[in-house]
């Protein structure tokens, strides 16, 4: 004897779904009666402390979204391709895809009153895409700069990824060069040395440069 699921029949319950209220849409306001969030771009290198501080600021607020780009990324459960110095297409591909998604999901949160940060290793002039999607919304660029030393030693001591952050050193050192903080500064971005402040000092540092 088989088992009898019946799914089809089961679900064209009269009522919408058996013993569940009927399904309704879900209502977002987006009418202007919510004020908007402004989304952080927030830079710098693997153990800079991005997604740290990410997370402390986003606390500060009654609704904080985190946009982690490799978490993005990682929701890719077959055929994710993992980045590599020399720039396969398809990891390109899915970086683009990732960014693509969170400027989206950035939009739907802040207009719906969620304060937004995008995290990711990002170039000064390499977030132009980013700022045009997210247009009539306020977006905050930042650069996290402790330094190599101790973006070195913050990755060396950190426990919050999967894998062993040794292997991360070699990239850490050989991307400090292409990340000068003047450059971020000319393109207009917040450039902070964290080197010797604790994430939450870092997010007293960044809501002091909000204007008001
Ligand atoms: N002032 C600080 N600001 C942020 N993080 C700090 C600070 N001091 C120590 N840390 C520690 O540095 C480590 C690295 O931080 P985090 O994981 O946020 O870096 P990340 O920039 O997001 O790196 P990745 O790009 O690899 O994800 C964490 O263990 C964090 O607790
Ligand atoms: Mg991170």
């Amino acid at each position: 004897m088989g088992h009898d699921l019946r799914p089809a029949r089961r679900r064209r319950d009269p009522a919408g779904r058996r013993g569940l209220p009927a399904r309704r849409p879900v209502r977002l306001s987006g009418d202007g009666d919510t004020a908007q969030g402004a989304v952080w771009i927030i830079s710098g290198s693997p153990g800079a402390g991005k997604s740290t501080v990410s997370r402390a600021l986003l606390r500060r607020f009654p609704f904080g979204l985190h946009l982690e780009i490799d978490a993005l990324r990682e929701q890719v459960v077959s055929g994710l391709a993992p980045p590599a110095p020399d720039h396969p297409p398809e990891a390109v591909r899915q970086f683009r895809l990732a960014h693509h998604a969170a400027v989206q999901q950035a939009r739907l949160y802040a207009r719906e009153g969620f304060e937004v940060v995008i995290d990711d290793v990002l170039w000064p002039r390499g977030v132009q895409h980013l700022v045009d999607g997210l247009h009539s919304l306020t977006v905050r660029r930042v650069f996290l700069a402790p330094g190599l030393d101790v973006a070195l030693h913050r990755n060396a001591t950190r426990t919050n990824k999967t894998y062993d952050t040794a292997t991360l050193d070699p990239l850490i050192r050989s991307l400090h060069p292409s990340m000068p903080v003047d450059e971020y500064r000319a393109e207009g971005w917040t450039v902070l040395d964290t080197a010797r402040l604790t994430a939450e000092q870092t997010v007293d540092a960044l809501l002091a440069t909000l204007p008001g």
